[in-house]
């Protein structure tokens, strides 16, 4: 597979590893020092561009490859107010997009069973319910994506709560999320139900980046050669 990759930092070197690893090929790689790379030919011949950059120019590098009809694996994080603007955008172009805050295997799995573990809880009110990010201090947006999708999955499934917010709270209806930075941790969400007899905690922890880049591969592979948006738990064949 012929990939672009748009972002060279922390991601995008990950990204490359796995790839050649797999016998993949880079053929360009745009970073925030090179954006003449977008006019280079090797832009339009990739069969894929993997994008991990910053939430000021996700979206914008979204559409620039519908443009160019170059299928896109988008994983910055904190863009997501811009979410119905890209979708109308690649529907209009008909593009190819692949979005996810998370796309190691682990974290779908862990995706799921929160999902499963919303539903139990949900009738026993006297579990408190907080949930905990913790990433190095590089990173630009809090909450976590990872953390948004947790919590509006706990929401779903649990009619007492109506919204998030990222700071303590005393409103019931109201899902406290708290953001740490430490510095080289790659990252951890904990879920934690706790009432005055006993405490759940639910915990996925990163040990490095090898497995968000290998999902982004994986989603890769998935997306060459098709129009639409789709997710991991596309790509992992579980359910919506
Ligand atoms: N979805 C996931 O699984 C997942 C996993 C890890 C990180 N992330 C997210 O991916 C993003 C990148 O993370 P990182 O750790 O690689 O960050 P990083 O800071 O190490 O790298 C980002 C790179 O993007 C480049 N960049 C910035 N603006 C650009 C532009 N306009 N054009 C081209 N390149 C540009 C920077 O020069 C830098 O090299 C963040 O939003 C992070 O939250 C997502």
């Amino acid at each position: 597979m012929k990939i672009a990759l748009i972002g060279y930092g922390k991601m995008g070197k990950a990204i490359e590893s796995v790839a050649m690893t797999q016998g993949h090929e880079i053929i360009l790689r745009i970073d925030a020092n090179n954006p003449e790379g977008w006019q280079a030919p090797e832009m339009k011949q990739a069969e894929v561009a993997i994008e991990f950059t910053a939430p000021e120019s996700a979206p914008h590098h979204l559409v620039k490859c519908f443009e160019l009809g170059v299928p896109i694996v988008c994983g910055t994080t904190g863009w997501l107010n811009q979410w119905e603007d890209v979708v109308s955008r690649c529907t209009a172009l008909g593009g190819s997009f692949l979005y996810a805050s998370n796309f190691s295997v682990g974290v779908n799995l862990f995706f799921e069973l929160n999902k499963q573990l919303a539903r139990l809880m949900a009738p026993h009110d006297e579990y408190k319910i907080l949930l905990e990010e913790i990433h190095h201090t590089e990173k630009k947006d809090a909450p976590s994506g990872t953390a948004i999708t947790l919590a509006e999955q706990l929401i779903a499934n649990n009619s007492a709560k109506k919204n998030w917010v990222n700071q303590p709270t005393t409103q019931s209806d109201e899902l406290e999320i708290i953001s740490k930075r430490i510095d080289k941790v790659p990252g951890i969400h904990k879920i934690l139900y706790q009432s005055d007899i006993d405490s759940i905690e639910f915990t996925h922890t990163a040990h490095n980046r090898i497995g968000f880049a290998t999902g982004a591969v994986m989603a890769a592979k998935f997306l060459k050669g098709k129009t639409g948006i789709y997710t991991m738990q596309d790509v992992l064949g579980l359910s919506r």
